[in-house]
């Protein structure tokens, strides 16, 4: 199974086979497919949502999704899905990366859940993972039926290897894997670490452009989905299932790899985070970081997201008479950050590649106290670069509640709120 290319476009009506004639054509389901194979559909939202938002695809397969053995729990401890109970502090939350694995795993046993909101019954909120592997999954194959999963990769490439083709992404490129479609990952640089949204609501999708017009941020045609491959494997194998906040297992008999055509818009994606159109500021004043938005999840309610993805990448930072880092802010939405490439302009230190913070609803952060400084007496005459940087924020609806092993994890920063304890109270009346 190789891959073969790309597809361009966001949420297409793609068509794609890897054997000629596998796609029947003037119907979705004929008497008999060409080849011998089985038809599937996989619908990803209501067989009645509207059409714009309306997305499914149907699979042109060697064996049914159906042929497997019976789901017995399978454990993995670090991956939670319960995020209804437990204390959330209203403190600030850093960490320093989460260490590579020293024994050999597989990105399954090496996902790390960090907090989330909402749950997979409800179709609503997120689960935020992180996770570090050293191992290439092998015979084992996994779905998750709770969310699609926003792979963002800091370390190392992956090699997704889907139903529906092969993605390969690499750091500063991220991944979509729609919730049911079954993958492996392979690690081609032996090890990886990255950070996973796992979206229980509605799909990821492109945002309005209101009066920015027609061209800007995530361009659609960027977006490339694989084109079909397909391996005919039979063996003693494993399928795992994440379903309803918890992991299972199954004996398989077959690599379920085995779609030899399909077409729909129901598929995995990548996108490389280089080429989102960056716009900001050429007055005065820092924007919402919503300028930065690349793909969003809506909620029942106009406006709101039930979860975002945001960058920060490398700008030109031209205002003038401004403080032009991000300001110290309050928000209603809950942020999950995580710098994936080099310095965040926000934070002088304590931010690495690899790390992360939490910072809840209503919670006070922004610059630190060698950021305030060094920004307050920038010279504003000239524009200033930011090249070196690939940060991201996973913003959320529902407050984000850390999960206890983060909280208790060896590389949480406990002295994170000390970066601002450096800030003077300069008021000076008249
Ligand atoms: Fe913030």
């Amino acid at each position: 199974m190789v891959s073969d290319g790309y597809q361009s476009g966001f949420g297409n009506e793609f068509a794609t086979e890897a054997v000629p004639g596998t796609l029947p054509v003037g119907r979705n389901s004929p008497q008999r497919v060409a080849h011998g194979l089985y038809a599937e559909q996989l619908s990803g939202t209501a067989f009645t949502a509207p059409r714009g938002a309306n997305r499914r695809s149907w699979l042109y397969r060697i064996r049914p999704a159906a042929m497997h053995g019976e789901f017995t729990p399978f454990a993995q401890p670090h991956l939670q899905g319960d995020f209804s109970h437990g204390a959330v502090s209203p403190n600030q939350l850093r960490w320093n990366p989460l260490p590579l694995p020293a024994t050999p795993t597989d990105f399954v046993e090496g996902l790390f859940t960090m907090g989330g909101n909402g749950s997979p019954e409800a179709h609503t909120g997120a689960g935020i993972h992180l996770y570090a592997a050293n191992a290439d999954m092998r015979g084992r194959w996994f779905y998750d039926a709770d969310g699609e999963l926003l792979i963002v990769p800091q370390l190392g490439r992956l090699r997704l290897r889907t139903e529906m083709g092969v993605l390969d992404v690499e750091p500063q490129q991220v991944a979509v894997i729609p919730r049911g479609v079954r993958f492996a990952v392979e690690l081609p640089d032996g090890q990886a670490r990255g950070y996973v949204c796992e979206n229980f609501g509605a799909l990821l999708k492109l945002p309005d452009l209101g009066p920015i017009g027609s061209n800007g941020l995530a361009n659609p045609r960027d977006f490339e989905t694989p084109v079909a491959a397909f391996e005919d494997v039979e063996g003693r194998f494993e399928l795992i299932a994440k379903f309803q906040g918890r992991l299972w297992r199954a004996d398989i008999g077959h690599s379920p790899l085995d779609v030899v055509g399909w077409h729909g818009n129901y598929a995995p994606y990548r996108y490389d985070l280089r080429r989102f159109n960056t716009i900001g500021s050429i007055s005065h004043d820092h924007p919402d970081p919503s300028i930065f938005l690349v793909l969003h999840s809506p909620s029942d309610t106009a406006g709101t997201s039930n979860m975002d993805f945001v960058i920060f990448p490398p700008r030109w930072l031209v205002a003038q008479d401004t403080f032009r880092p991000p300001w110290f802010h309050r928000n209603i939405a809950s942020e999950f950050m995580g710098l994936i490439h080099g310095a965040y302009d926000a934070k002088a230190e304590g931010f690495v590649p690899g790390g992360c913070s939490i910072h809840n609803s209503m919670t006070g952060h922004g610059p630190d106290a060698a950021t305030f400084d060094k920004a307050s007496n920038a010279d504003l005459s000239k524009p200033d670069i930011v090249t070196d940087t690939m940060a991201f924020m996973f913003e959320t609806r529902g407050v984000i509640r850390p999960t206890e092993q983060a909280i208790a994890a060896a590389h949480r920063q406990r002295d994170y709120l000390a970066c601002w304890s450096g800030l003077r109270a300069n008021f000076r009346r008249g």
